[in-house]
């Protein structure tokens, strides 16, 4: 088989393929890339990949070309795994790489073929493509194509490919597509995950509500922290409290900064985008909110440093921990932490940054801000320390080491990742998005 696009998803999907015993060549129109991966390297955090790849390599199992031949040659399975980014100045997903791919691949298949697609796409999307298919694959319609929507998460993204939740196989009626995807994932079928079978757009529904959910539930307890903020009350306390009801659930019911990434805030803006074509944009006017909620959230952290700063951020050292969306990656893609550094930085304030996997990838996206060597260097003579971030080292950083490192024992939380009584014993103050240290029981 094949996999089209070597970037997370991708090259994620290539190597766990071959885990699971599966011929694969991933493909990618990015030569350097296609070298490094050839050679073991993995051009991203992510825990557990690399030794994957260099196994299945070394195994002969999984290799790596830019040549679109070679792969229609090669597989009788081609998985899409491209980008759909957000365009620029607009909300909708950008489909040129999974149609480069369609109009590429489509010509060179001359025998049968089992196309499937696995970007998030708008709902639609699967139908156009697999009509322009059966029109440009010399095979016809030999060349069959099934939406088999990927959910894994970054940091997680072996175990949710090998071990995922369900796999979905969005298909037209009357097809292969079904028996050889069964075929596929053969493996982790027979642990019992859940296989459904539905048609293309629903398929194509069910990634993009997924992740309208997990940004709903996001912004849900984010929109109660800002009353606990109003009323002086805790939301941790109050997400552990409406978690225990089991219809509830306390996964995902992190307050802070919100979401960020390259998933939930583009693919909600994509799906209100979709809607609005589908004359159906009313159903969705509730994302809106949520999106507005998850921004506010990143003014607010600057806000309540300014507060504990004495109001204002000239001439103050704000040291930041943390830069990638989240921890255990290094994607800085629309971080909220990079975000509020960077308000910070225009509000006046000089700010010094680190992150334990995500320097590099930073200083690229933004070159203005001062990124330090470690933790103490990011907080020499800082007014301010800001968690943004919920690092395990972050989390359970002992105030000690700053001792006489910070120029002011002011600190704030923006993950609700502290134990703020380790903080305030240590002498420091301590503020955080969506709890009123007044009010923590000790
Ligand atoms: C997400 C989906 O979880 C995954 O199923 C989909 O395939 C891709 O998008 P990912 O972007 O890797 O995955 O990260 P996720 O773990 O979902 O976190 C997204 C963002 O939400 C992060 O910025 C994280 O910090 C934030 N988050 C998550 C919260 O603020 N609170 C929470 O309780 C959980």
């Amino acid at each position: 088989m094949t996999v089209f696009g070597t970037g997370y998803l991708g090259a994620t999907h290539a190597a766990c393929m071959a885990e699971l015993g599966h011929e694969v060549l991933g493909v990618d129109v990015d030569a350097a890339k296609i070298e490094r991966l050839k050679a073991g390297d993995v051009p991203f955090y992510e825990p557990g990949l690399p030794e994957i790849l260099k196994r299945n390599i070394e195994a002969g199992r999984l290799s790596f070309t830019t040549s679109y031949e070679e792969a229609a040659e090669f597989g009788d399975v081609h998985f899409i795994g491209v980008g759909t980014p957000q365009r620029r100045g607009e909300y909708s997903a950008d489909l040129k790489y999974v149609n480069a791919v369609i109009e590429t691949l489509g010509p060179l298949l001359k025998r049968p073929a089992l196309i499937a697609g696995k970007s998030t796409v708008p709902v639609g999307t699967a139908q156009a493509l697999s009509k322009r298919l059966s029109e440009i694959a010399p095979a016809g319609d030999d060349v069959e194509l099934v939406w088999n929507p990927e959910f894994l998460r970054e940091g997680y993204a072996v175990k949710d490919t090998l071990e995922p939740d369900r796999i979905v196989a969005g298909v037209k009626p009357g097809g292969k597509a079904e028996t050889i995807l069964r075929d596929v994932y053969a493996k982790a079928l027979s642990t019992g995950t859940p296989f459904l079978v539905m048609d293309y757009a629903t398929a194509e529904l069910v990634k993009v509500s997924a992740n309208a959910f997990l940004a709903t539930k996001i912004s849900f307890i984010n929109a109660m922290a800002e009353m606990c903020e109003a009323v002086g009350g805790d939301v941790t306390l109050l997400a552990d409290a409406i978690g225990h009801d089991a219809r509830i659930g306390r996964r995902f019911l992190n307050a802070g900064l919100g979401f960020g990434g390259g998933c939930l805030p583009k693919d909600i803006r994509a799906f209100m985008a979709r809607a609005g074509e589908l004359g159906a944009d009313q159903a969705l006017t509730f994302l809106r909110e949520v999106d507005s909620i998850n921004m506010r959230r990143r003014s607010r952290m600057v806000e309540v440093a300014t507060e504990a700063v004495g109001g204002t951020l000239i001439g103050k050292n704000v040291a930041v921990l943390g830069a990638a969306f989240k921890p255990d990656s290094d994607d800085v893609r629309d971080s909220p932490a990079l975000n509020v550094a960077g308000m910070m930085q225009l509000k006046g304030a000089a700010v010094s940054v680190y992150d334990p996997k995500a320097m590099e990838n930073s200083s690229k996206v933004f070159p203005t801000l001062n990124y330090s060597e470690s933790i103490e260097d990011a907080c020499e003579k800082a007014d301010i320390v800001l968690v943004l971030t919920e690092w395990p080292e972050f989390r359970n950083l002992d105030p000690q080491i700053l001792d006489g490192v910070v120029r002011q024992k002011i600190i704030a939380d923006g993950r609700t990742c502290l134990n703020p009584h380790t903080w305030i014993d240590a002498g420091w103050t301590f503020r955080a998005l969506g709890r009123s240290v007044s009010v923590l029981p000790q």
